[in-house]
């Protein structure tokens, strides 16, 4: 774990952690957050100029319903802040399909694709104020696979600002599983501000349970959670 004065300088020594592994292994494959968390990682990351373009990765989550091209759905959402700033290979960045002809199997392509790819190497995550993991709701099953679930209230009012009105935020989404996410060789878990302290503590001294699902990171043999200082305030 590392805690550090500002958002800003949490993204950068995030951002560091991915350059490294890409450095190494540029073909890497990574898993994208979308939502505030990120975007200073995906910011210091830019001006780093690290070569991306033989990188793959796989979005956590869309919503379901908006049509394409929406300015929040996390197809619109990845493409500006992450592939076209990063010089990513469109076709190499995946994101959910947030309007599958079939939701019980909205899921299963999507895996098939993040095994076709070898797994992820890096998970990047951020957390809901109510311990979401991805869209992993409370209670969401520590197995769970990529599929279309419900958003939590909570959620939905927590995106409000994203919408403008509580009613503009879709109640559905795909999301990799819990399992989806658990099997990344590494996690990298952000996060920032005092709306998120009380998440983080659960998350990483609470008990492990499907009831916080952010708490299944303290199974993970390869974790790392960078802070700000207000996120770290109640450790
Ligand atoms: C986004 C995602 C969510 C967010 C979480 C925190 O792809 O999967 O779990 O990481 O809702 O959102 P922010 O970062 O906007 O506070």
């Amino acid at each position: 774990m590392s805690i550090h004065a500002s958002a800003g300088e949490a993204g950068v020594a995030a951002a560091e952690q991915v350059a490294e592994l890409v450095r190494s292994n540029p073909a890497a494959v990574l898993g994208l957050a979308t939502g505030s968390s990120p975007l200073p990682l995906y910011e210091a990351l830019a001006r780093k100029a690290v070569d991306m373009s033989a990188v793959t990765a796989f979005a956590l989550d869309e919503y379901i319903g908006l049509p394409a091209g929406h300015t929040q759905s996390y197809a619109t959402v990845i493409r500006t802040h992450v592939i076209e700033p990063l010089g990513m290979t469109t076709g190499s960045v995946h994101v959910p399909d947030g309007n599958p002809e079939d939701e019980e199997h909205a899921g299963g392509a999507y895996e098939a694709a993040i095994a076709a790819a070898g797994g992820i190497d890096l998970q990047i995550l951020g957390i809901g104020s109510n311990g979401h993991l991805g869209f992993n709701e409370p209670g969401a099953p520590f197995s769970s696979r990529t599929r279309a679930v419900t958003l939590a209230d909570r959620t939905r009012r927590d995106n409000t600002r994203f919408f403008g009105t509580l009613e503009a935020v879709p109640t559905r989404a795909v999301t990799q599983g819990l399992a989806t996410i658990f099997d990344a060789r590494h996690l990298l878990l952000i996060a920032h501000g005092s709306g998120k302290a009380q998440a983080i503590r659960r998350a990483l001294t609470g008990p492990v349970t499907e009831e916080f699902p952010a708490s299944l990171i303290q199974l993970h043999p390869s974790a790392t959670v960078v802070l700000d200082r207000e996120a770290a305030a109640l450790l």
